[in-house]
C-alpha cells in the first residue's frame, strides 16, 4: 500500500514537472499579481502538488499574508493548482462583479473544469435545469412538503437502526445520502423511484464514482488525461451507470410521458424545454440525473454530514434545539409544514454556523473569463482565467464575522435579528454568490431542517466512547469533506 502510494506521488510529480514545463493554463503571462505557494524555495511543479494536500491552508495563507505594501486579502493573489491557476479576488470585487452575466463570467465552464465533465460526463451546459428549480421546484414547495415528508417518513423506518434499547451505529453519510434519495426520488422523477433500490445505490455509488475520477484525474496535466482515464476502473463505471440510467430508467420513463404526463421535476423540465437539445430523451435523462445525484443530494448530504458533527461535539445545543423544533411542529413532525420548518431560527442558524466553518469548498464564485475583462479600477482578467473568492476565509475573518474562530450556533439568530442561511452575502458565500448562485438553497435548507428535526427530537447522538473531538476534515485542493469513516451512535429517545 504503501509503495503503491510512493508510486503514485513521484508519478505524480513527474507528470506535474512536465506540465510546469508545458506551462500548460499559466495566467502568469497576462496578470501581474503575487503569486502563494508552500515554498519560495521549491519549484512551482512541487508547490502544485502540494495544493492537494495543503489547499485549504494555502489558500488561509495567502488571505492573511501581508506584503510590505499591502495585506494580501486586499489585492488579487494566484494559487497554483496541480492543473492551472486560480486567481483568488478580494472582497471589493464582489459588488462589481455579482451583476456579471453568464455570457462574462461563466459558473458552468467553471464547473465543467472543476468536476473534470468531459471524462466524469457530467454536462453543466444547459440552463434547464436551473431554470427548473427556481421557475417550477422552489415555488411549489409548500405544495410538495407533505409529499416529502411522507418519503422521509418510509426512508427514516427504513434506514435508521433500531436503538430503542442499546446505542447503534451508522455512517452518517451514507445513512443521510439514502434519507435524502429516498425522500427526494418521488418529487424528482415520479413514485415508481422513490423505493427502487437499484435507483438508490446507482446514484450513491455514481456519485462516489465522480469523487474518485476526479481525484485521481486532477493531479495529471490535460494532455494526459485521456490516457489516464482510459485505465480508470471509475471512468468505466460511471459510463455503465449512466447507460443504465438512461436505457433502462429515464428514457423509458420520458418517453411515457408522451401518453401520461406526471406531476415531478422531470415533468417540470419536459415543458419548460424550450429547445431541441433540451427535448432530447438522451440529453434531458442526463441532466435530470446529474441534478438529483450532484446538485440536490451530494451538497446537503456533505453539509449535514458536518452539521451532526458539530451537534455531537456541541450538545449543548440540543435541549434548546429540541425545545424550538417541538415548539414549532404543532402537529408532530408528520405534519410539519413549510411554514413550521421556516420558522425554526435556531436550527437555521445553527446550520449556517456549521456551514461557515466546515464549508465544502475555501472558495467559491467559481467563473472563467468568457472574454478580456477590464474592472473599474483597471485589473485585466484575460479570456479563459478562473476567477473566484475566498468564501472560506470571508468567513473566519474577523472583521466580517465578529469572534470569527468561535463556533456559535445561535449567532445568526440572536432572537432580534435573523440572517438565514440562505442568505448570500460576502459573509455566507457557501451557496454562490451573485446572478448564478444556487437556486435550490431553500430547498436545500428545507430537506435539511426536516431531516435534522427528526434526528434531534428522537435520538441522542454521540461519537464512538462518547469523544467530543470534532473529526478533522478531508481535503483535496481547495475542497472540504466531512471525515467519511466516521460512525455516529445513535439511541432512541422518543418522537415528536
Ligand atoms: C447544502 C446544499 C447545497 C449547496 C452547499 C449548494 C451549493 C451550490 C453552489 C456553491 C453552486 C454554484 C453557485 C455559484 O457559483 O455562484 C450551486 C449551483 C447550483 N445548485 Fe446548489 N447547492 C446545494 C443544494 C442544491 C439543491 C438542493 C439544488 C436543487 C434543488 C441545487 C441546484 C443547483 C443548481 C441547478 C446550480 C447551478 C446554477 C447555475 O449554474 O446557474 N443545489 N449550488
Amino acid at each position: 500500500m504503501a509503495l503503491i502510494a510512493l508510486y503514485l506521488l513521484i508519478t505524480t510529480a513527474v507528470i506535474i514537472l512536465i506540465c510546469e514545463l508545458g506551462k500548460t493554463k499559466d495566467s502568469s503571462k497576462y496578470l501581474a499579481i503575487p503569486i502563494v505557494r508552500y515554498s519560495n524555495f521549491l519549484p512551482n511543479f512541487l508547490n502544485r502538488l502540494i495544493f492537494f494536500f495543503a489547499g485549504p491552508s494555502l489558500i488561509h495563507y495567502g488571505y492573511n499574508k501581508a506584503s510590505a505594501i499591502t495585506l494580501y486579502k486586499d489585492v488579487p493573489y494566484r494559487i497554483l493548482k496541480a492543473d492551472g491557476d486560480l486567481i483568488v479576488l478580494p472582497q471589493r470585487y464582489a459588488d462589481e462583479l455579482k451583476h456579471c452575466p453568464s455570457s462574462v463570467l461563466s459558473s458552468s465552464d467553471a464547473q465543467f473544469e472543476n468536476i473534470l465533465g468531459e471524462y466524469t460526463d457530467v454536462l453543466i451546459e444547459s440552463k434547464l435545469p436551473s431554470l427548473t428549480v427556481s421557475k417550477r421546484l422552489i415555488p411549489m414547495m409548500n405544495k410538495l412538503l407533505p409529499r416529502i415528508i411522507e418519503e422521509m417518513d418510509h426512508a427514516f423506518d427504513a434506514e435508521l437502526p433500531k436503538c430503542d434499547e442499546n446505542w447503534a451505529s451508522i455512517d452518517p453519510y451514507n445513512t443521510i445520502f439514502r434519507l435524502l434519495v429516498r425522500s427526494t426520488s418521488r418529487i424528482i422523477a415520479g413514485p415508481v423511484m422513490a423505493n427502487n433500490e437499484e435507483w438508490i445505490e446507482t446514484v450513491r455509488t455514481y456519485t462516489l464514482n465522480v469523487g474518485k475520477t476526479i481525484a485521481l484525474l486532477r493531479p495529471f496535466p490535460d494532455f494526459l488525461r485521456p490516457l489516464v482515464a482510459k485505465f480508470l476502473p471509475s471512468v468505466k463505471s460511471l459510463k455503465e451507470q449512466m447507460n443504465y440510467i438512461k436505457e433502462d430508467l429515464f428514457i423509458p420513463l420520458i418517453l411515457s410521458r408522451q401518453e401520461v404526463k406526471g406531476d415531478d421535476f422531470l415533468q417540470w423540465m419536459l415543458d419548460l424545454a424550450d429547445n431541441d437539445r433540451d427535448r432530447d430523451p438522451d440529453f434531458l435523462a442526463q441532466n435530470l440525473f446529474i441534478v438529483m445525484s450532484l446538485a440536490v443530494v451530494h451538497t446537503s448530504t456533505m453539509a449535514l454530514t458536518q452539521t451532526v458533527f458539530d451537534l455531537v461535539v456541541h450538545l449543548e445545543y440540543v435541549p434548546l434545539l429540541r425545545d424550538e423544533i417541538e415548539t414549532a411542529l404543532e402537529n408532530g413532525w408528520k405534519n410539519g409544514t413549510f411554514k413550521e420548518f421556516l420558522s425554526m431560527r435556531r436550527l437555521d442558524s445553527f446550520l449556517r454556523e456549521s456551514q461557515r466553518l466546515n464549508p465544502s469548498s475555501e472558495v467559491n464564485f467559481h467563473r472563467i473569463a468568457k472574454t478580456n475583462i477590464v474592472l473599474s479600477d483597471g485589473l485585466q482578467i484575460p479570456a479563459g482565467t478562473h476567477i473566484c473568492f475566498p468564501s472560506g476565509p470571508f468567513s473566519r475573518d474577523n472583521s466580517i464575522v465578529a469572534n470569527a474562530d468561535k463556533f456559535a450556533g445561535f449567532r445568526w439568530s440572536d432572537g432580534r435579528t435573523h440572517k438565514s442561511m440562505t442568505r448570500i452575502g460576502v459573509d455566507n458565500m457557501h451557496f454562490g454568490f451573485g446572478r448564478q448562485a444556487c437556486p435550490g438553497r431553500a430547498f436545500a435548507a428545507v430537506m435539511m431542517k426536516a431531516i435534522l428535526s427528526r434526528l434531534i427530537t428522537e435520538y441522542e447522538m454521540q461519537f464512538k466512547n462518547g469523544v467530543v473531538e470534532r473529526p478533522a476534515n478531508l481535503v483535496n485542493g481547495e475542497q472540504i469533506f466531512p471525515n467519511l469513516r466516521i460512525k455516529v451512535f445513535l439511541k432512541k429517545i422518543g418522537s415528536v
